[in-house]
């Protein structure tokens, strides 16, 4: 039996505002030209907060995690609230990890030192391209120069810095793309989050697609996109442990870790999701995502919880064996057994080995050796 409340716990506090919406983006994020109540969403926010303390109570906070939207048009007194409240309710880790996702305007550089005061140890950069043209293609709001000012700034100040970038852009070829990253590798510091242009339903990229005026890379293509970014960033000494993540070893986002670890975490603020151990279950828990319709419900009943629902043992093992395969490190057999005490077939896990899409127990890598 795993005693969850002995493992790591994250809070994650989502913030959906954005200066512009980006024509890729399908995130829980709005624009609001008219501006935000700030001080009103922050009182809406520790109110969330008192709600999910009184839900897991006695943890230990190893890790937060301000996410968007944009977090870094908090104002860092805000994001300073925020982190006092949440060591008020639980007692948090002398070495708790806390990131806050940035964009790189020069405007929003401005607060970095702010932030740092108010506790921030960790800042993730979206820089997203290195070069002007792709930046105004991915409809951004800052310039190649302003995300590498940002960045050089960011490291003055966290002890610990990452930085996004999308590849498989429209027309981006693998010369392209080896150039950009053999770049990026040269500023980055012990963290990258190198993702593919994913086309989601609903955006402008999406009606583009369809509309065949958004040429990007076909599957084999992106595959060997992808295959170049394992190679160069290994190379580097900051190889994939996710999917799209890649660290010097030792600097790998705690607070994402326990996400595809499988761990708890209470999470606030629109559209945000929480898991909860308690009594040998799991609680899956979501807010609502409409930003003023969740700043209306935490007014009115304390929480703008739209769903709550105990995970059975068979939806927490399918959870942490799918979080789990994003990991270079994997999934341990023995706990997935534990948890709802089903023991993987076999005779399928051998044949998906066979197959090179799968690695038992450290067995040999991929026999293909990685090809598309
Ligand atoms: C929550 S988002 C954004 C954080 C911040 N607002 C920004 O844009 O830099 C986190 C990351 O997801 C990535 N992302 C968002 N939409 C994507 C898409 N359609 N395809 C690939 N990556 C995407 C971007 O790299 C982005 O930095
Ligand atoms: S990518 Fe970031 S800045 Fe752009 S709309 Fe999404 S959350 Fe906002």
């Amino acid at each position: 039996m795993i005693n969850e409340t002995e493992q790591p716990f994250g809070v994650y506090v989502h913030w959906p505002f954005c200066r512009a919406k980006c024509p890729y983006c399908d995130f829980n994020s709005h624009v609001r030209h008219g501006g935000i109540d700030e001080v009103r969403f922050l009182a809406a926010y520790l109110t969330e907060l008192a709600h999910l303390a009184s839900l897991a109570p006695g943890r230990k906070v190893t890790s937060i995690f301000f996410g968007g939207g944009t977090p870094s048009l908090m104002r860092p007194a805000t994001v300073a609230a925020i982190l006092e409240a949440i060591g008020k309710h639980w007692s948090v880790a002398a070495d708790g990890e806390i990131t806050l996702e940035a964009n790189p305007t020069s405007v929003e550089a401005e607060n970095f030192a702010g932030y740092r005061a108010a506790g921030v140890n960790r800042l993730s950069l979206g820089v997203q391209a290195l070069d002007d043209q792709s930046l105004k293609a991915l409809g951004r709001q800052h310039s190649a120069a302003e995300a590498l000012a940002a960045l050089s700034l960011a490291k003055r100040h966290f002890g610990r810095v990452s930085f996004d970038l999308i590849y498989a852009r429209e027309g981006q070829t693998a010369r392209a793309w080896g150039e950009e990253l053999a770049r990026a590798l040269e500023h980055a510091a012990d963290h990258l989050s190198l993702y593919q242009l994913t086309i989601e339903e609903g955006t402008p990229f999406a009606a583009r697609h369809e509309a065949g005026t958004l040429h990007i890379p076909n599957g084999a293509q992106a595959c060997a996109l992808y295959l170049l970014t394992q190679e160069l960033c290994e190379a580097a000494g900051l190889p994939a442990y996710e999917i799209s993540n890649h660290a010097k070893p030792g600097s790998e986002s705690r607070h994402n870790l326990l996400y595809w670890r499988g761990h708890d975490y209470a999470g606030i603020g629109p559209g945000a999701h929480s898991r909860i151990s308690a009594c040998g279950t799991k609680r899956a828990l979501s807010a609502l995502k409409s930003p003023e319709g969740w700043l209306a419900e935490v007014e009115a009943q304390g929480h703008g919880l739209a769903s709550d629902e105990t995970l059975s043992a068979e939806e927490t093992a399918d959870e942490y064996l799918l979080m789990g395969l994003r990991l270079s490190e994997g999934i341990d057999l023995a706990r997935l057994a534990v948890i709802d005490g089903r023991a993987l077939d076999e005779e399928r896990l051998s044949a998906l080995a066979g197959e090179g899409l799968i690695r038992c127990n450290g067995g040999p890598p991929h026999p293909k050796g990685g090809s598309c």
